[in-house]
């Protein structure tokens, strides 16, 4: 499963980055409100430091509109993907920009034939939002398991992109269920290295090291 990093804040990206848990980012207007930076400045910067997909959403509502708007975001680097939401104008959006060669990210899925309709338009990847699901108590993973079986029962090759992760156990879930990609906050892809049973094991170790008096270096 692929990790993309769900955030604009550009250090965050690069020490995940440093570490090869980077396939890709996803941004979205929110995220670029919360980093205080101009989109195209912010998004360059991000497409620079990462090889693969960064998403940048339009933010228009009326196809013409957003069209013009993917093409300009797409302008930024060769490795934009474009993002829509999953409204009609936004499929129409991803029919043209798809057909232009450019990459699309349908996000705001929270239904199986959302998802499905957005792979009939040419989306690379369809976004269903889990903890937005779970937020309202419909079982997220659900989604996620439903897609995967209508893309492998016709062959889409749209790419399950896992989002709105908010815990570990969404991670364990997704790449379970096939997922082909997850983005997460930095914060939840940091804490999969963490269990408390390493905490107490280290410790203990520690504890009785010290008790050794030894040195490796
Ligand atoms: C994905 O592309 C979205 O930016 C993101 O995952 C939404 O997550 P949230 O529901 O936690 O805001």
């Amino acid at each position: 499963m692929k990790f993309f990093v769900d955030t604009a804040e550009i250090d965050a990206i690069a020490e995940l980055n440093d570490l090869g848990m980077v396939d890709g980012v996803t941004t979205n207007p929110s995220l670029i409100m919360k980093s205080g930076r101009d989109i195209l400045e912010v998004t360059k910067e991000i497409c620079d430091l990462v090889d693969g997909p960064v998403s940048a959403e339009v933010v228009a509502t009326e196809a013409d509109a957003m069209i013009a708007e993917g093409r300009k975001l797409a302008e930024i680097a060769e490795n934009i993907a474009v993002k829509v939401p999953l409204t009609w104008d936004g499929l129409k959006t991803c029919k043209v920009l798809s057909g232009e060669g450019r990459m699309v990210n349908v996000t705001l899925c929270f239904s199986a034939n959302q998802a499905l309709i957005a792979a009939k338009a040419g989306a690379t990847f369809i976004s269903p939002f889990i903890g937005r699901l779970d937020d309202i108590n419909i079982d997220g993973m659900d989604l996620i398991e439903d897609i995967r079986v209508i893309y492998d029962n016709y062959g889409f090759d749209t790419q399950i992109l896992a989002a709105s992760i908010r815990t570990v156990n969404h991670v364990t879930e997704c790449a379970r269920l096939g997922a082909d990609v997850m983005t997460a906050p930095p914060g939840v892809i940091k804490s999969l290295a963490s269990h408390p049973l390493t905490d107490k094991g280290l410790a203990a170790f520690l504890s009785d090291w010290a008790k050794t008096g030894q040195k490796i270096l």
